[in-house]
């Protein structure tokens, strides 16, 4: 599942005054996030498409409402909400640099693609609740989705294409502007990045442009009691681990984590979650798959008290010693790995999105 990172980079003088940016004995180098090309026509579709509740069962939430781009992508909650009616059970990620995972989600579950996530997004039962095919009869009644689809060479708005011109816009969310990138790094933030990858060990994992592995372990993050106690939460969990064959998934108090992809008989795999990248996170907080970590000084503190408690915590989680400047020095590094919040026009459907246009006469009869 360790992904290698073979996008040639290019670096920029900037990052590379920033420090030595290749980690010895690791393959992943650090430098900006490259941009990804995409089709402009498919992208705007996808953005509107992203910015509207219709694409909800109820037609109450849109993707925009958990993923808001004036929170970076996030919502700014410990723990999501979900489809009215019911609560989640993990913080919502940011959505900025996404296009360049190999698997999402807190686990890793999905690991195809985004065309996959967004279908999962719109469907699930405690996200958006949505049937796909009432969403493509209510797309076709618009006229403004009609004629975006035929720019976009989707010929009528499908489901399929949905799932496709989503992506597209997601690909458009990339980090820019943050001090790391541009040679604009304090002397705090310039002794953090050597702590990071010197005596804190923070870049074992998180390495790479968007400072993440992609790929799951133990750090031994508290569970949130939330979930336990809060119905709404415990019975989405519930139905979460059950559709995917957890054992005792009514007793459980616990989020199993990456186990619910690679099932480990010995358990080893429990309480593994993906390594979050760590750009934007002064837009993001709470922290943690499930938001137990409210501050990037509280996480740096968290780590240098040797991480969490648990019998399957990674070895390299252990106590680091730094000083208090040490940790400000640190806090101050992964600050500069946040840039430009993406909330201007060229990221966000501009104007309220129109629903009282005239439904299409005799519709029923018209050409699917
Ligand atoms: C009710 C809140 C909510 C809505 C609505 C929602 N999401 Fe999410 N999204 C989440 C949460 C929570 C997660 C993490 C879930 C997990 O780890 O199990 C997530 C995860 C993701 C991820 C994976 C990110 C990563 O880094 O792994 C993507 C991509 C995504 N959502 C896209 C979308 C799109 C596209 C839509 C609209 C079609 C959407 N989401 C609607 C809350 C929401
Ligand atoms: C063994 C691998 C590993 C090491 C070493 C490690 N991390 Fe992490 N980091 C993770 C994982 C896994 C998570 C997600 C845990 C979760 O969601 O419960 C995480 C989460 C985080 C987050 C929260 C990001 C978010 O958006 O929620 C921050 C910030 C962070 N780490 C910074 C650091 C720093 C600073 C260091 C060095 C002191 C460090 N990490 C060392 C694996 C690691």
């Amino acid at each position: 599942m360790k992904k290698k990172n073979s996008r040639i980079i290019c670096w920029s003088t900037a990052a590379v005054l920033a420090g030595s940016l290749a980690t010895p004995g690791f393959g992943q180098e650090f430098g900006p996030v490259p941009k990804i090309e995409v089709n402009e026509a498919k992208a705007a579709l996808g953005k509107r498409l992203f910015f509207d509740v219709r694409l909800s069962g109820d037609a109450a939430i849109s993707c925009a409402t958990c993923h808001n781009p004036e929170k970076g992508f996030a919502d700014g909650l410990p723990l999501a909400k979900a489809y009215p009616g019911s609560e989640g059970f993990r913080n919502t990620p940011t959505l900025i640099n996404t296009a360049h995972k190999a698997s999402w989600f807190h686990d890793g579950r999905i690991g195809t693609n985004l065309n996959d996530v967004t279908r999962e997004s719109i469907t699930e039962t405690y996200s958006m609740n949505m049937d796909m095919r009432l969403m493509q009869e209510r797309i076709k009644q618009d006229p403004v989705y009609v004629e975006m689809f035929q720019a976009a060479g989707y010929g009528e708005p499908s489901n399929g294409s949905v799932r496709k011109a989503i992506p597209e816009y997601l690909k458009t969310l990339i980090s820019r502007g943050s001090p790391f990138d541009s040679a604009k790094m304090s002397p705090a933030a310039t002794r953090g990045f050597a702590l990071f990858k010197g005596k804190a060990g923070c870049s074992s994992c998180h390495s790479g442009t968007r400072f993440t592995d992609d790929t799951p372990h133990n750090t031994g993050v508290p569970e949130n009691p939330e979930i336990w106690s809060n119905p709404l939460r415990h019975i989405t969990f519930v139905t979460f681990a059950n559709f995917l064959g957890i054992e005792n998934y009514m007793n459980i108090r616990r989020d199993v984590g990456a186990h619910i992809r690679t099932h480990k008989v010995d358990g080893s795999d429990i309480g593994k979650f993906m390594t979050p990248g760590l750009r934007e996170l002064t837009h993001t907080a709470p922290y943690m798959h499930n938001g137990m970590i409210g501050s990037i000084e509280e996480v740096v503190a968290f780590y240098n008290a040797g991480g969490g408690k648990d019998p399957n915590m990674d070895a390299r989680i252990k106590p680091l010693e730094l000083s208090a400047e040490e940790q400000t020095d640190l806090v101050a590094f992964l600050k500069s790995l946040s840039g430009d919040p993406l909330n201007g026009e060229e990221h966000v459907w501009p104007e309220k999105i129109n629903v009282n246009y005239s439904a299409i006469e005799d519709w029923l009869s018209k050409k699917n």
